[in-house]
């Protein structure tokens, strides 16, 4: 690198020499975590790549991440200043834009906030727990029916166009308090291109880092920057009408709990801060953008290892029986209930690891990690995979086994391996959706479990070779079939 001022005693990371101009973005451009794992290998724990001309702080290691992100957590909490970010909500995310003050931390504590209460807070108009457990049971319930519908009619079915329309619904009951036909076109179009934005957004997408590229024509690109433009458009018009109907006195989802939020003048007065309205209103992007893709992708992931692994399925079936029965639904107090249940979910956060990198991040000052010193204003990618695979940790991490999460007389969840996976980051950036995420993927995945076994066409296999992004994707596959396991009792 370049003649770069290091305090005495301390060392740059080390890390592979890379080509002139192109940094080692070659050996990194596909399936970025394998490699990047495997030259943490060589390298160890804190390392250094280049791609282009940019270097990039490669973290592995659990003790390392946590020293990191949690212990030195304000030192590692900013996002960098990439290209293709500066389209995701106009550049105005208040999880991908470069903003990481006070204005970030307001922002963050406010959405926080209002998800919580349009989710896990007690509610106090429903039957249900709180609102999610209404809309995740209603959603799942409705998938039920409709995957029993498509087997009579067409005999198997590709089942991710269902679940993300259904995990959209959820999301948006929440932000929006609306509900969409699994038929709706304007809503299709968005969540079907999801795909768009995962490509570009995923770690080390060349042309945020080596700036030529961004003058070639770039398919990916262009449709990203579609992508970003036609969700924000969908997203304005649906605030906009929020707006015209907002009542003080009825604060019926998120977005109004955002505006009532604006209206209030006295939002941080203790700080210099004065968030500006439409940063207020806008989170509603981030928490609906975060939202849908990754718990579709967390369920399509569990579905794909339940049909691979049959016997895996028939033992959380049998927990269902034995724990539930069959009289009524599986609630969210049920979880710690049924901790076969519940080592699955974390085997395939672990073994699918389908957020290989958290999102991006950068140092906020110079700063020294392990002994390595590390300049303000570095990017930062932090190797979730690697932990989820590192064979320090895990016995046999190649190995797909629920067991392993499981106290010696099966009979609890052991809560210390449970923690060492990695998939929702950690520290100040950590997902601030993590409860709502793991109650959602157990109560959807319990629910239909109870009612469907599920499987694919004789002679076809499902290929779980991962797709690199943002998450891990695995090949469409058109073959599901369900079986219902026992007649349908009519609700209630
Ligand atoms: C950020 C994981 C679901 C809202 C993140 C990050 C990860 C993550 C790894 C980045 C952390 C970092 O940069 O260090 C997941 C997984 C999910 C999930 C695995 C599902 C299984 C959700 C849900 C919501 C949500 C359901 C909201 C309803 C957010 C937001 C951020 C975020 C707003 C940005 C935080 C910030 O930059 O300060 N999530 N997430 N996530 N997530 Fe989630």
């Amino acid at each position: 690198s370049l003649q770069q001022h290091i305090p005495k005693g301390l060392k740059s990371p080390p890390g592979p020499r890379g080509y002139p101009i192109l940094g080692n973005v070659l050996e990194l451009r596909k399936d970025t975590h394998l490699a990047l794992t495997k030259l943490s290998q060589k390298y160890g724990d804190v390392m250094e790549v280049r791609i282009g001309m940019r270097p990039v702080l490669v973290l592995s290691g659990l003790e390392t991440i946590k020293q990191a992100l949690v212990k030195q957590g304000e030192d590692f909490l900013g996002r960098p200043d990439l290209h293709s970010f500066r389209y995701v909500a106009d550049g105005q995310s208040m999880a991908f834009s470069p903003d990481s003050g006070e204005v970030w931390k307001a922002r963050r504590k406010l959405a926080q906030n209002a998800l919580k209460t349009f989710s896990i807070a007690p509610s106090p108009t429903s039957s249900s727990t709180c609102l999610l457990e209404e809309h995740v049971s209603k959603e799942a319930e409705y998938l039920v029916t409709k995957f029993l519908q498509l087997m009579k009619e067409e005999k198997s079915f590709e089942l991710n166009q269902y679940l993300v329309v259904s995990v959209a619904n959820v999301v948006c009951a929440m932000c929006f308090g609306k509900r969409y036909e699994h038929n709706d076109q304007e809503l299709l179009s968005v969540v079907n291109s999801a795909e768009q934005f995962n490509n570009v957004a995923g770690a080390g997408y060349p042309a945020d880092f080596i700036p030529l590229l961004r003058y070639l024509p770039s398919r990916s690109m262009k449709a990203f920057i579609d992508f970003n433009k036609s969700f924000l458009s969908f997203l304005q018009k649906i605030v906009k009408e929020h707006y015209e109907t907002y009542d003080e006195n009825n604060i019926r989802d998120i977005t109004d709990s955002l505006i009532e939020q604006c209206l209030e003048k006295k939002v941080e007065t203790n700080t210099a801060t004065q968030i500006p309205k439409e940063k207020i209103v806008n989170l509603v992007n981030d928490i609906f953008g975060a939202g849908f893709d990754t718990v579709t992708t967390a369920l399509s992931w569990s579905l794909l290892y339940l049909v691979t692994y049959p016997d895996i399925q028939k033992r959380i079936q049998k927990e269902l029986d034995q724990t539930i029965g069959r009289e009524r639904r599986p609630r969210l107090s049920d979880r710690g209930t049924l901790p076969y249940t519940e080592a699955f979910i974390l085997e395939v956060f672990r073994h699918s690891s389908f957020l290989p990198f958290t999102i991006p991040h950068s140092t906020t000052k110079d700063t020294v990690l392990n002994g390595y010193y590390i300049p303000k204003d570095r990017c930062v990618f932090i190797n979730q995979w690697q932990v989820n695979h590192d064979e320090k940790l895990w016995k046999d991490p190649e190995t797909f086994n629920p067991e392993r999460f499981l106290s010696a007389d099966g009979t609890k969840v052991n809560k210390e391996e449970g923690e060492k996976v990695l998939v929702f980051g950690l520290g100040k950036r950590r997902c601030p959706g993590e409860t709502i995420a793991r109650w959602e993927v157990f109560l959807f995945l319990s629910t239909l479990l109870q009612q469907l076994e599920f499987s694919v066409c004789d002679g076809k296999k499902v290929d779980m070779t991962p797709i690199f992004g943002l998450s891990l994707k695995h090949k469409r596959c058109e073959h599901f079939q369900v079986k219902q396991r026992f007649p349908m009792k009519s609700r209630n």
